[in-house]
C-alpha cells in the first residue's frame, strides 16, 4: 500500500532531523554554565544551530499543514467522536497485552485507515497542539520586545521560557513513544522502511 506521499517522506526527514539538532543544542543552553562553559556543544554554537533548525522546522511545519489541507493526507488527522474512548482502550489493550499474547492488531492499516486510534489522536497532540505552542514561544524567546512583559507579577520571558522547555520536553518524550511504537508493525523495520520508501507492508503480506 502507498501510504506516505513524497512531500510528507521530504517534510518527515527534515522534521526528524531538525528536531535531533533542536533537542541537542536546546540541552546544550539549559546546561551551560559558567563552570560548565560548552555542554555537548559551546554556547554561541548551540544558539546559532538552534535558531537555524528552528527556521527550518517552522518552515517544514507550514509545509505539513498545507500540505495536508491541499491533500488527501488530511483526512488521517480528522478524529470522529464515534466510539473514540472505545476504540483508544482497544489500542491501547492491544499494546499492553494483546501483542505479547500474539494478537492481531484491532485496527489493521488500510488505504483509508493509516494510523490506528492511539497513533492518530497522539500524532494530531503533537502536530497540532504541542508543536503551535513550540513554536509561538520559541518566536517569543527570539524577539523578546514582542513578549509581554509581566504576567501577575512574573516576568513573561521567564513563562515563555518554562513554557517553551515543557513543550520541548512533552515532543522529545512523544519522539521516543514514537520510535517505539513504530517498531511494532509487521516486522520491527517495516515501518521505518514505509516512511522510506512510502510503502507500508501489512501483516499478511
Ligand atoms: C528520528 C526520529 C523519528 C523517527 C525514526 C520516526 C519514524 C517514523 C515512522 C517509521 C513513521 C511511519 C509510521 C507511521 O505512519 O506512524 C513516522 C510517521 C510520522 N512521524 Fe515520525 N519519526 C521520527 C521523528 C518524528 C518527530 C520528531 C515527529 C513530530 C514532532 C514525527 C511525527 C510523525 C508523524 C506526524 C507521522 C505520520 C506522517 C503521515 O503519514 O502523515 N516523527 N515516523
Amino acid at each position: 500500500m502507498y501510504l506516505y506521499p513524497k512531500w510528507i517522506r521530504v517534510w518527515h526527514v527534515l522534521n526528524a532531523a531538525a528536531f535531533l539538532i533542536l533537542i541537542v543544542t536546546g540541552l546544550s543552553m539549559q546546561y551551560t554554565d559558567k563552570e560548565n562553559a560548552s555542554y555537548v556543544v559551546g554556547f554561541a554554537k548551540a544558539v546559532r544551530w538552534h535558531n537555524f533548525a528552528a527556521f527550518v522546522l517552522i518552515l517544514n511545519y507550514i509545509f505539513f499543514v498545507t500540505g495536508n489541507l491541499l491533500t488527501n493526507n488530511g483526512r488521517f488527522y480528522r478524529i470522529s467522536r464515534k466510539g473514540f474512548v472505545l476504540n483508544l482502550k482497544k489500542q491501547f489493550k492491544f499494546y499492553s497485552m494483546g501483542m505479547f499474547k500474539g494478537e492481531k492488531h484491532p485496527f489493521p492499516v488500510t488505504e483509508e485507515r493509516k494510523f490506528n486510534p492511539l497513533q492518530k489522536i497522539t500524532y494530531v497532540l503533537a502536530m497540532y497542539v504541542a508543536m503551535p505552542l513550540l513554536i509561538i514561544s520559541g518566536i517569543g524567546l527570539l524577539l523578546p520586545e514582542i513578549t509581554i512583559t509581566t504576567i501577575f507579577g512574573i516576568s513573561g520571558l521567564v513563562l515563555t521560557d518554562v513554557f517553551h522547555i515543557t513543550m520541548g520536553f512533552f515532543l522529545s518524550i512523544f519522539m521516543i513513544i514514537h520510535i517505539y511504537t513504530c517498531t511494532l508493525g509487521s516486522r520491527p523495520t517495516s515501518l521505518f522502511r514505509g516512511i522510506i520508501t512510502g510503502y507500508h507492508v501489512s501483516e499478511d503480506e
